[in-house]
């Protein structure tokens, strides 16, 4: 391995996608990522492993269910296990991230909590937003789509996800644009 510091700056001037974690480098058995965020995610919490979120550069406001936390470039803040959050940024947010254990894949993390949110609000325009997101992570058609997310009833699907839950899907704001 090699000895040289990592530059987390560096990293994130490789990729320009949001909501897109990439990876930095590992600590005992977790994935460090570096992340763009631009707008509002959904309601979530994490229900095997706390999270760290440290901001690079931006604004970054962390929703809670007893108030907001608003973390500035240098600021970090934990949110633990269980406990519900939805992060909003104002502008462009460059941030790192601690959360995975390896063994969970991150496209998994994002696809969970975006597969419940659209199940929440198929119709929805943040729904459409995230199924876009979704099809574009993983090149799927509509074909795709559905058959990732409805049941052979043509019902939406409501899988368990894989330490992920979503919460109070019909309190999310929809941001139209
Ligand atoms: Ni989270």
């Amino acid at each position: 391995m090699a000895s040289e510091a990592l530059d987390i700056a560096e990293r994130l001037s490789l990729f320009f996608e949001h909501w897109q974690p990439k990876a930095l480098t590992r600590l005992n058995g977790y994935e460090i990522k570096v992340v763009r965020l631009e707008g509002e995610f959904v309601w979530h919490a994490h229900q095997d492993t706390d999270e760290l979120l440290l901001v690079v550069a931006g604004e970054l406001t962390i929703q809670l269910r007893d108030g907001n936390v608003t973390l500035n470039p240098g600021q970090l803040f934990i949110v633990p296990q269980g406990v519900e959050h939805c992060p909003i940024t104002e502008g462009e947010v460059h941030m790192l991230i601690r959360l995975s254990r390896i063994r969970r894949d991150w496209a998994n993390y994002f696809r969970q909590a975006v597969c419940k949110h659209t199940l929440g609000s198929p119709e929805n325009v943040a729904g459409h937003r995230v199924i876009r997101w979704w099809k574009h992570l993983h090149r799927w058609n509509w074909k795709d789509v559905r058959r990732h997310l409805a049941g052979p009833n043509g019902r939406w699907r409501r899988p368990t996800a894989d330490g992920i839950e979503l919460f109070n899907i019909a309190s999310v704001p929809v941001t139209r644009y």
